[in-house]
Order: structure tokens, then sequence, then C-alpha cells
């Protein structure tokens, strides 16, 4: 039984100004980029995530040296020496971001074996694309069991077609296609900010990449890249959370080093729903002050500059609280609204049929117990819980460990009433004082 959880209560009207983490998802693939270098790379503004934990142990297992200065966000690198090529199912299972390692290791030591990745509360999660386009790459490809092997002599370059702008499939090919000599192109390339960060690091070491509208990107490979610095970019996925939570406290929040041009379909969302949201210039710096009254929106999720999926479960918790009935569908993940009967346990009304959700607003949501079911569901409910009355108790946290770093911390620096317990030897809950050993207990996404 998972002995960690989270309380929140009530907690109207957060204020303040946060800064914003380094991107979770920037970090883990950059992180898993640097096995294309030989020698010591630093990364800055690293999140001190559970999942961030998960790739240090993978590197680590392949022979890397990584040192991390959590309260100075910094992470020293050295892939000096190494030397292995298999990731361990223990490792493979904890993080289904491990097989980001397929590419570089696939460039470097033309073999990679991993476990497969399980298969995921919030959708099948297949990597099919990423093994088809290896494939036409000229690698190797064999399943025994849950296990995977690839192998390649050279690797070939071609023109490799998405059937859907997958990140995690393009971030693969990209980082394999650097180092593959002559010009590949990823068409239907995905595009989010957190890709991006990838393809400024790769060029930092010294790829060749060009990006054409509306999504092709073009690497010309080369023979070796060199370690970099690198700052990682905001996490725009942790700046929409904290927006909504104050959205439905009715409160104000300013985020200085967020970038509003990198949200603006969630942006312009909120601005519909009434609350005023002002973007800097450049995009830089967002003031979002809540309305009092928010009205009922429509919107669907979609790759990006589309709505992102990773904040359809915050906004739904928000939508629950507004005048009037609104539609979300889920196009990315084929089942990802299993927080909704979550929230129904709060007193939302919401009806799913497929993949879509009706939101009918109620007056009031209501404390109660109710259980995470991925990173951005646990994230949902913690915003449910700060504008219902009473206590809400919220299990399977390690989901919110993985995805946000003391994410609590910044909400009670705002103002809400938020803290994590765990179960002493009695069985009797008390707030967490050893954060480290609740990261440990991280588990699969
Ligand atoms: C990444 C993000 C995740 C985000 C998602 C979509 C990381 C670590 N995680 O996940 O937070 O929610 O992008 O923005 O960056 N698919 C296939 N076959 C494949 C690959 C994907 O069918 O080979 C499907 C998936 O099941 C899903 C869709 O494509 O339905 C999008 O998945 P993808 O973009 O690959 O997500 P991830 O890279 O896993």
């Amino acid at each position: 039984m998972e002995n960690t959880r989270l309380i929140v209560k009530q907690s109207l009207s957060l204020s303040g100004t946060v800064d914003v983490s380094g991107a979770k998802n920037a970090v883990l693939v950059i992180m898993a980029s640097l096995l294309l270098t030989r020698g010591k790379s630093v990364l800055k503004n690293v999140p001190a995530s559970a999942d961030v934990s998960h790739m240090i142990k993978l590197l680590e297992q392949l022979g890397a040296q990584v040192g991390f200065e959590k309260d100075a966000k910094i992470m020293h690198v050295d892939t000096s020496f190494v030397d292995k090529y298999k990731v361990s199912p223990e490792i493979m299972n904890k993080m289904r971001a491990s097989v980001l390692v397929m590419g570089p290791l696939l460039a470097h030591f033309g073999q990679v074996d991993l476990a497969l990745p399980g298969g995921c509360i919030i959708g099948a999660r297949p990597i099919d694309y990423h093994l088809k386009n290896f494939e036409r790459m000229g690698v190797d490809v064999e399943i025994k069991g849950s296990f995977l092997c690839a192998s390649v002599k050279k690797l070939t370059p071609q023109r490799l077609v998405l059937e859907y702008p997958s990140v995690g499939a393009t971030e693969n090919l990209l980082m394999a296609a650097t180092c593959t000599i002559g010009t590949t192109h990823i068409v239907n390339a995905a595009l989010e900010p957190e890709v991006l960060d990838l393809v400024d690091v790769l060029k930092k070491m010294g790829a060749r990449i060009t990006i054409h509208p509306p999504a092709t990107i073009e690497i010309e490979g080369v023979c070796s890249l060199h370690p970099i610095e690198h700052e990682i970019v905001f996490d725009r996925l942790e700046a929409g959370t904290l927006i909504l939570a104050t959205a439905i406290t009715g409160g104000q929040l300013t985020l200085p080093n967020a970038n509003g041009y990198l949200m603006e379909t969630f942006l312009s969302k909120l601005d519909e729903m009434g609350h005023s949201v002002s973007i800097g210039k450049d995009g830089n710096g967002i003031v979002f002050r809540a309305t009092k009254s928010p009205r009922a929106v429509s919107f669907k999720t979609s790759p990006y500059p589309g709505f992102p999926t990773d904040l359809q479960a915050q906004t739904m918790a928000n939508l629950c609280l507004c005048q009037g009935k609104s539609l979300v569908q889920e196009t990315v993940f084929e089942n990802r609204l299993l927080h909704v009967r979550e929230l129904e346990k709060m007193g939302a009304q919401v009806s799913v049929e497929c993949n879509m959700a009706r939101v009918s607003g109620v007056e009031e949501l209501y404390g109660a117990e109710v259980i995470a079911t991925d990173i951005r569901a646990s994230a949902a409910l913690v915003i449910a819980g700060l504008a219902a009355k009473g206590t809400t108790i919220i299990k399977g946290v390690h989901h919110w460990k993985r995805g946000y770093e003391k994410l609590e911390d910044k909400l009670t620096k705002l103002g809400a009433n938020i803290w994590l317990e765990e179960a002493g030897e009695k069985g009797v809950f008390e707030p967490v004082v050893n954060y480290e050993k609740i990261s440990q207990e991280a588990e699969s996404f």
C-alpha cells in the first residue's frame, strides 16, 4: 500500500509570483542526447523531479558520471566512459521516456537492448513509429518476449514520414539522424517547445538541422558531436498548472520566466473564460488575473501549437465550476479521461462518451478521498481540491512527484493550504520531512 498522500484544503485567492522550473519533458530527452557526445556537459535549470532521478540512474547504468547540484539546479554529465548499451527493466518500467536513449545508443554503438516500455494507464502508448522508422534507416529490430534488441552496421539517411507527429518518435529519430552521414528528413514531425529545445542542444553539439514549415526537420549527418552547456527551457506545463490553480481560486499570478508565446492556444482559452492574461514583450513574462465568474468553454487537445493534452485534466477541473456546459475532446491519448470519475467523487457533473467529456458547471465542489491516475490527473485533483469545500485527500502521489518539482511548495507560497503526508510505522499519517525517500517511490507513468 502506498504510504504517501497529498492533503488539500480549500484555499481562496492564491496570489504571488513564481519562478517556473525547467521543463521535465525537455530535460529527459536532453540528458539522453548527451550520449551522442564524449566528454563533460553542463545542464542548467534542471528540475529535481523523480523522473530526472530515474534518468540519472539510467545514464549511470550505461557508464556516464552524473553530478546534480539540486539547489543550484545544475547537472554535470560526463559521457567519456559510456561503454554499455543495455537498459535494465527496472529503469525502463519506471519511466517510459527511457526509450529515448534508443536513438543515441544506435548512433553511438550501432546497438541497443531495452526492456519494452510497459503499457500505461492513459493508453497503449506503443513505440511502433519509432521502430518502423529505425527499420527504414537500416536497423534490425528483434523483439524477444518483453525485450527489444536493435542493431545496425551503418545508419542510412531516409525520408521518414510520421503518420502522427509523435514527440518521442521525432526526438528519437532526430538524435539518431544527427550522426547518420547524408540527409535525413522527418516529415510531419512534432515541434513542441521541448523538441525545439532538443534541436538547440543538438545544434550546439555541432549537428546540422533545418526546420522547414510546416513540419519537416532536415538533418545533415556529421561524424561526431561535442559536449555542451545548456539552460533548459521553462516548463510550460508547470506554468499552465499554476495558472489553473490560481484561476480556480479567483487569484492573481505573475510568472516572470514563462514565455506566453509558447502557450498561446491554452492562454486564449483562459481569456475566453473571462480571465485576464497579459503577456510581456516578445512573450516574456505572464501576468494572470482570474475572474470571479468564469464562463464554460470547449476545446480539443492536439499536438503543438494546439491545446496540450498535458493541461487537459487541470483545465477540466476548472470547467467543473464554470457557468454553463463545456465539451472537452481528448485526441492525443485514447484513455486520458480517468480523472473524471475522481472529480465526480468531489461533486463534479461530467459525462464521458469515447474520448469526449461533457462538463456541466456546478456551484460547489466538495473535498473527498480521490486517486491520481497519472501526472496531470494528480494536478487536476489538487486544483479541484483548492476550490472544494473541506479537505481533499489524494492518493497516487508518486505521479505528482514524477512530474513536478515540489509544486506543493510553490502553491503554499501562493497561499494554498496543501501538504504531503506519509504514514509512520504505526500507520498514522504525518507531514513529510524526507523528500528524497518519496522521490524514490515514484513509479511508472
Ligand atoms: C510526450 C510527453 C507527454 C505528452 C506527449 C504528447 C515526454 C517525456 N512525454 O509523450 O508528456 O503528453 O508527448 O504531447 O516528452 N504513438 C503511437 N506510436 C508511437 C508513438 C506514439 O501510436 O510509436 C501515439 C501515442 O500512443 C499517443 C500519440 O501517438 O496516442 C502521441 O504520443 P507521443 O507524442 O509519442 O507522446 P510521448 O512522446 O510518449
